[in-house]
């Protein structure tokens, strides 16, 4: 696990992207519960630095499809699946693993 940010650089609904290893990582602050995956889109490779979230799922600005933060799958399009990687929090720091 990986120090990358902290809580409080990722607002509430916000996004903040680090990079890890030379890899872009997204993170998403849903009501102080951290997700991180990649930030780039497995459809047609959209930062999705400006996708919308809501109701635990991100939506990629380019054409709309909708991805799980629990796990990444795409309901409509199940042959995309966003890479979604273990966070964890030490009391401020956010820590994430690229496995
Ligand atoms: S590039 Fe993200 S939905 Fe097409």
């Amino acid at each position: 696990m990986t120090a990358v940010a902290k809580i409080s650089e990722v607002p509430n609904f916000g996004k903040k992207v680090v990079n890890l290893s030379g890899q872009e990582v997204l993170l998403v602050n849903i009501k102080g519960v951290i997700h991180a995956c990649e930030n780039e889109c497995p459809h047609q490779g959209s930062p999705l630095t400006a996708a919308i979230v809501k109701d635990g799922y991100l939506s990629c600005p380019r054409h709309g499809y909708r991805f799980s933060l629990a796990d990444g799958s795409c309901k409509e399009h199940p042959e995309c699946t966003l890479k979604i990687y273990p966070v964890q929090l030490d009391g401020d720091e956010i820590l994430i693993d690229l496995g």
